[in-house]
């Protein structure tokens, strides 16, 4: 009787020690996808020549088995509620997932089962195409404010550059990040006409990239350097203006004159 127990004790130890030997031997991924797109959940690349494997999705809500394979078989069993989704990569044992949805975010394991046991778990994370970011700006005192936010999105880093090179917080420049708000903010401090130019605010997240540009060539000091640079050729013009009207009306005038001088020395002879 307690031989018994005792070999049912071992058996147990054994089971548990074999379980979490597979665990730690399991290597996890992470890959992130994108809602709507496609997604290479990846295999392993030196697979058995003999064997089956399959790929099981677990999620907090659900789990399904997705397909098996008998290694050098023509085809994947695949499960119907993935047939018309999913791709099957013999070669490397990868699945890609086509059009994505928030519900097949969660953990995809494969088992292979050849000469040894491997398991490997892929977690995939699937987030919202990014929006494009919006910029508003404000002006105080001799600094200029940059916002840029974007609607939703998770994941997110942002930067701001100019003429293609990043902006950083120094002495000019403050960065500043709001992820409650999802806002990025750039302040310009003790503006001049040097910082006049194009801003950009790019917005990523391990799927995609949007970027949208702020033109600094409204604000106070910019609007001046506008208008310099118009008031020179204006300044050339006016007078420039002012003595061809001058001239044509002097002309206009002087043509007058002579035409009723000739007039009348016309009646003139008529009455002679
Ligand atoms: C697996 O193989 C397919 C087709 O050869 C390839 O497109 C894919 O990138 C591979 N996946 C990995 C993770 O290597
Ligand atoms: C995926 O597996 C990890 C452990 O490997 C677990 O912490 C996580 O909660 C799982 N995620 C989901 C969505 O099931
Ligand atoms: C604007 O500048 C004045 C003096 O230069 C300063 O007292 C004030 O606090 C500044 N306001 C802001 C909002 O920075
Ligand atoms: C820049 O400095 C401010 C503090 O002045 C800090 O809150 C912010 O996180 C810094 N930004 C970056 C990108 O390091």
């Amino acid at each position: 009787m307690a031989e018994e127990s005792y070999r049912r004790g071992l058996l147990v130890l054994s089971a548990l020690t074999a379980l979490f030997t597979a665990l730690c031997k399991a290597d996890e991924v992470l890959v992130y996808g994108e809602r709507q797109s496609s997604v290479i959940v990846p295999g392993f690349s030196g697979l058995e020549t003999s064997g089956r494997l399959n790929w099981q999705f677990s999620s907090r809500k659900t789990s399904a088995a997705i397909l098996d394979y008998v290694i050098g078989s023509a085809e994947a069993n695949i499960s119907p509620m993935y047939k018309n989704r999913i791709q099957f990569f013999p070669s490397n044992a990868s699945v890609l997932i086509k059009v994505l949805q928030y519900s097949d975010e969660g953990n995809y394991t494969l088992t292979v089962q050849g000469a040894v046991t491997q398991t490997r778990t892929v977690l995939l994370q699937v987030l919202g195409p990014l929006s494009d970011p919006l910029i508003f700006s404000s002006e105080r005192n001799s600094s200029v404010e940059l916002r840029c936010s974007v609607v939703s999105g998770s994941g997110l880093t942002f930067s701001w550059d100019r003429d293609g090179s990043a902006l950083h917080n120094d002495t000019k420049y403050q960065l500043m990040e709001d992820y409650s708000t999802l806002t990025f903010t750039l302040t310009i401090r003790n503006l001049q006409k040097s910082d006049c130019g194009s801003y950009k605010c790019r917005v990523s997240n391990p799927v995609s990239v949007k970027e949208s540009s702020y033109d600094l060539s409204s604000g106070e000091v910019c609007r001046q350097e506008v208008y310099l640079q118009w008031l020179v050729p204006v300044c050339a013009l006016v007078p420039c203006a002012l003595f061809l009207i001058g001239s044509g009306m002097f002309y206009f005038i002087k043509k007058k004159t002579r035409e009723r001088h000739g007039m009348s020395e016309e009646t003139d002879h008529i009455n002679a």
